[in-house]
């Protein structure tokens, strides 16, 4: 059974509609952003991360460059147009020419939507072959004293990073979007049966759930902890709204990372979490269906996050096919999330490069109700599963 089999005969055929927008909108875009490495979109036009000022490697190992190519992936899965592999193959050499200068956690991100995903979908054993090799890097983070993978840095640095938080110490540093970057190593150990890359994950996926999540349901973003006992020394608000708020797109990543966890492990503890994240969740999206960069922002201004509503929606739509007991609750709001996206914030001209309209980095970040790709990727990942079409990454 797929989450499709639970839906409406009306939702079957909106969903496959949505694909057929989709594919016709990108059947003009990918050919306009063949040769790129597109984050965000401006005045309709994808910006190109290779064309970035700055430090040159990191700009072609930002953080969100698979999800180009993973759109573009997932597509050609669900349609069998060559033209989709042709242009996805672009992304990953690029990646794999910058793996050893990536002072991050998002190893994971960049390489689940390329190298995992082509080799799923096309075999390929230069694929596979990449995305071990990047989960090697990534097991490199981890650290045993504080059971979690280090987010950033490879040093003893200091840096606050947003103006609403004050610096804190990179060395014990973990941020609950880490869980997006686990299934790489559950991955790896799948393939390769070394079990270090699985121990290193559940491990992180353990003290995440015990660091990360209050009380009532909600995700902290971010928990510096001692690089030498992994001691809680504080936590912070992030690209939240402050200390203490919950950052619309961290309960998605919450959401999505412990489900994924527990279809890795069978831990029922990781999916009572990302029930509990849920339950805390539900009753706080908005009728209009339009989800906000943090559930506690003032009223106004209005700031949006349409990657957190595709990542949202995406993970209650696993969700819906764990739990049973809970499929209408989570079914309901997944698709009130994404007849939104679709009718309320989505731009389907083929002239414009963006599907989504309203994605905000962070609250206290420049670029706010605007286009990203990876909210364009979630949204797209989100309306395959309905359509019975999604390769599972996570
Ligand atoms: N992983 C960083 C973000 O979600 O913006």
């Amino acid at each position: 059974m797929s989450v499709r089999d639970y839906l409406t005969n009306e939702d079957r055929q909106w969903a496959d509609a949505v694909i057929e927008k989709i594919h016709h909108k990108l059947t003009a875009v990918r050919e306009r952003s063949a040769t790129k490495l597109p984050a965000e979109t401006n005045d309709g036009v994808h910006d190109d991360k290779l064309k970035a000022a700055g430090n040159v490697g990191i700009a072609k190992g930002f953080w969100t460059n698979g999800f180009w190519a993973g759109m573009l992936w997932q597509m050609y899965h669900a349609t069998g147009d060559e033209r989709y592999a042709e242009i996805a193959r672009f992304t990953l050499p690029i990646l794999d020419g910058c793996l050893l200068e990536l002072d991050t956690h998002d190893i994971g991100f960049l390489w689940l939507p390329t190298a995992v995903l082509d080799y799923k979908i096309t075999g390929s054993a230069a694929a596979r072959q990449s995305a071990l090799t990047a989960a090697k890097w990534l097991m490199g983070r981890f650290n045993p004293a504080t059971g979690v993978i280090r987010a950033w840095g490879g040093g003893n640095e200091q840096m606050a990073l947003s103006r609403a938080d004050p610096p804190m110490h990179l060395a014990g540093v973990t941020i609950i979007d880490c869980m997006m970057n686990l299934p790489l190593l559950y991955w790896a150990s799948a393939e390769t049966g070394d079990p270090r890359y699985y121990h290193a994950a559940d491990h992180h996926a353990a003290k995440a759930m015990r660091a990360f999540v209050r009380g009532d349901g909600s995700v902290i973003h971010i928990c510096e902890f001692d690089p030498d006992t992994g001691a809680l020394v504080q936590d912070f608000g992030g690209q939240g709204y402050g200390k203490g708020s919950a950052w619309a797109r961290g309960q998605g990543w919450g959401l999505c990372g412990f489900t994924a966890s527990y279809k890795h492990t069978g831990r029922q503890e990781y999916l009572d979490t990302a029930k509990r994240i849920a339950a805390w969740l539900l009753p706080l999206i908005p009728e209009n269906g339009l989800i906000p960069c943090d559930f506690r922002q003032p009223a106004e201004p209005w700031v949006q996050d349409d990657i957190a509503a595709g990542v949202i929606a995406t993970a209650l739509l696993d969700l819906a096919e764990l739990v049973p007991e809970e499929r209408e609750a989570y079914l309901g709001a997944a698709l009130k999330i994404l007849h939104a996206l679709d009718a309320q914030s989505a731009d389907w001209s083929p002239d414009t490069d963006n599907i989504t309209l309203r994605g905000t980095a962070g609250y206290h970040l420049p670029g706010r109700n605007k286009n990203y790709v990876y909210a364009d990727y979630y949204f797209v990942e989100a309306m395959l599963k309905l359509a019975g079409k999604n390769v599972t990454i996570w």
